[in-house]
């Protein structure tokens, strides 16, 4: 094993979609943990949307990555040398180790994770972060109830295909929107969706949802933003529940887009539109992980991932998920985990 650690950095801030000449892989030495520390070699890397705000100058409501500095980022690793007890050699974390083959830590910010549970990728979707804003944002903000119409948008991703799934679980009538037929396919066959669309196909997303949702939208989880969400505002029924969650459609524009103003709809329809950050809910995570996995286990809830091998693809990995090339989580394999507790040192 080459003992040189590879991080990708942060090369230069984006003006509108970043690209891959934005990130840079250097090479440094694999630190040396220290007493009360560990070391973790990278198993998994998740790549998230949240991650283009971080590349600018000023992210809205996190610090963003310095220029020069290893991209932030989840992932789930294996302890390959420990001086820690509570995180033996050879066990599972999962925290937030950045791009990078080898991360050193204290232990203050990871958490054992059970290959047995599940595979060790899930951590970062299902059961991890993805998983936690469905769960949360859909159960807590959108409280849909057996019978009522849940639209989400970004439908096919890591936190739209958990948050359909977990509606349709409360007895919901589900509508999906993404951005390929495949994926259309996908939430109707794989996942139960009742119906679904492809918003870069369809021209008029008017039509299509007064079309797919005769009886009105009561919860729309929305990830997306834009003109499909100002299209859904006008098929809201009365006490309807907005859960935003993502504006992803938002994220690479260099000129804010200035919409229709809508908000009177909300007021004809009493709706309640409510922002969140998964974080919010950082102390009932427990809460929700028990139940995820509970659907896991039970074949309620399916999981899929998109893997991309090799660190120095994470680059790529992230903009084909801004591009929309992933279905369900999109990962990064970083390395093999290995058998037998022995340092790595
Ligand atoms: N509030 C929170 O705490 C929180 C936490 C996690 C994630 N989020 C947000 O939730 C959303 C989904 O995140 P995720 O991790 O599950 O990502 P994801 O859905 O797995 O991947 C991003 C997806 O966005 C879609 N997309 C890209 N550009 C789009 C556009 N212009 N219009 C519509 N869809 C577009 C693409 O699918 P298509 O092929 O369908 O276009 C792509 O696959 C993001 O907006 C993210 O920022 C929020």
């Amino acid at each position: 094993m080459d003992k040189i650690n590879r991080q990708i950095t942060l090369a230069s801030r984006p003006i509108g979609w970043p690209k891959e000449s934005d990130f840079k892989l250097i090479e440094s030495p694999i630190p040396v943990p220290g007493p009360s520390q560990v070391l973790i070699r990278t198993l998994f890397l998740s790549v998230d949307p949240y991650m283009r705000g971080r590349m600018n100058d000023r992210a809205s409501y996190a610090d963003p990555v310095k220029l020069g500095a290893v991209m932030t980022g989840g992932a789930v690793g294996q302890v390959v040398h420990s001086n820690l007890a509570k995180f033996p050699n050879g066990s599972y974390v999962q925290g937030m180790l950045g791009w990078q083959d080898f991360v050193m830590s204290d232990g203050s910010d990871l958490h054992r994770v059970n290959r047995e549970l599940a595979p060790l990728s899930a951590y970062l979707g299902v059961l991890g972060m993805p998983g936690l804003t469905a769960f949360f944002g859909l159960l807590d903000i959108g409280q849909p109830k057996p019978g009522e119409t849940v639209l989400i948008s970004g439908a096919a991703g890591a936190v739209g295909s958990i948050a359909g799934q977990i509606a349709k679980l409360q007895g919901c009538r589900v509508i999906g929107v993404a951005g390929t037929d495949e994926k259309v396919r996908f939430l109707i066959d794989k996942l139960g969706f009742d119906a679904a669309f492809n918003y870069r196909s369809e021209t008029n997303y008017f039509a299509k949802l007064k079309e797919l949702c005769p009886q009105g939208i009561d919860v729309y989880f929305d990830n997306v933003g834009g003109e499909l969400t100002d299209a859904a505002l006008h098929y809201l029924n009365v006490h309807a529940r907005i859960c935003v969650c993502g504006q992803i459609s938002q994220y690479n524009l260099t000129e804010p887009e200035l919409g229709p103003r809508l908000l009177w709809k909300l007021i004809e329809k009493r709706a309640k539109v409510q922002g969140f950050l998964v974080m919010d809910y950082a102390p009932r995570f427990r809460e929700g992980f028990t139940q995820l996995a509970e659907w896991l286990g039970t074949g309620e809830l399916q999981h899929r991932e998109s893997i991309i091998d090799g660190l120095e693809n994470a680059p790529k990995a992230f903009l084909g998920m801004l591009h929309g090339e992933n279905i369900g989580k999109q990962i990064v394999r970083v390395s093999q985990p290995e058998t037998g507790a022995s340092s790595f040192l």
